[in-house]
């Protein structure tokens, strides 16, 4: 069957600029190349999720603006069910300035109207909710929308998937609450979750896969050109797999070959694959 998922999360435009040095403070210094793509960890992971085959809605906000609507249109052309994106009349289309350096990147996101995924707004849509085999969230909406969601889905036995991204603390009810709780290395050490909610916690790796529950599940070797978007098609990927009744370590293994298409190319969406790409690529 088509595992549905709800993705409630954060989109934005990317403007990633590649430079070979970082200028200092104060300094002006020449890029290399300058491209806009679609992102937003929601919109990432609600795009990671569709190309594998998932049926999935998007709860988010874009701003009243061009962008938004680009995005918003990009969105339907992925198949995602956007009655669930609402229109801020007050803030701009969140956006993330990205600076590619080295493989390495660092982000600078401007929120504008995902601030206005309010518990609220997202109370609107519990139908969509309920209906869903797993829930996906990230930290670039409010958090308390992300602890009403994991309240919720707790409440209704629906799968809630947490990517703790950016490190936002939240309180110890809401990890609690959720599922799975999947952040990176070092969102895991910022936010002390290392040594708690063992049994929920999946922690990717990067280049090294992801662990779970004291086992390292190993990925895919393959040349680096941009890693933005890598984390968000592990959790897409992990959501489709486990809406799908994958087991838990399957799931994990899939959602990392999956990543592996998404860092050979310059955009978080970009080289997401499908179903097929990822079977004909693992080696497990
Ligand atoms: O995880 C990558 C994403 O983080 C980018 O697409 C950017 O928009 C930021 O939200
Ligand atoms: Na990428």
């Amino acid at each position: 069957k088509t595992p549905k998922i709800t993705v409630v999360g954060s989109i934005n435009m990317d403007l990633l600029t590649t430079i070979s040095r970082i200028p200092n403070n104060g300094e002006t210094n020449f890029g290399e190349a300058f491209t806009m793509k679609p992102g937003g960890k929601g919109a990432n992971q609600a795009v990671a999720a569709t190309r594998l085959g998932g049926d999935v809605s998007f709860i988010g906000k874009v701003g009243n603006d061009a962008i938004g609507k680009e995005l918003l249109e990009l969105l339907k052309k992925e198949n995602i069910q956007t009655s669930t994106v609402g229109v801020s009349e007050s803030r701009a289309t969140g956006v993330a300035n990205i600076l590619l350096n080295d493989h390495d990147n660092r982000i600078m996101v401007v929120s504008g109207a995902n601030e206005e995924v309010t518990v609220e707004f997202v109370e609107s849509f519990k139908d969509t909710l309920r209906q869903s085999d797993v829930v996906l969230s990230q930290l670039e909406v409010p958090k308390e929308t992300v602890e009403w969601c994991a309240s919720f889905c707790k409440d209704h036995g629906i799968p809630f998937i947490l990517n703790p991204a950016p490190a936002i603390d939240l309180p110890q009810e809401a990890w609690a609450d959720c599922t799975y709780i999947t952040p990176n290395e070092e969102e895991a050490e910022k936010l002390f979750l290392e040594n708690n909610y063992k049994d929920q916690l999946i922690t990717t790796l990067g280049p090294r896969g992801a662990s779970y529950n004291d086992k390292i599940i190993p990925s895919v070797f393959v040349e680096v050109v941009d890693t933005t978007g890598a984390g968000d098609t592990f959790n897409g990927a992990l959501a489709f797999y486990l809406g799908a009744e994958y087991s838990v370590e399957k799931a994990i293994a899939y959602a990392n070959v999956a990543a592996s298409f998404t860092v050979e190319s310059v955009g978080a969406q970009v080289g997401m694959p499908s179903a097929d790409q990822v079977e004909s690529r693992r080696t497990f």
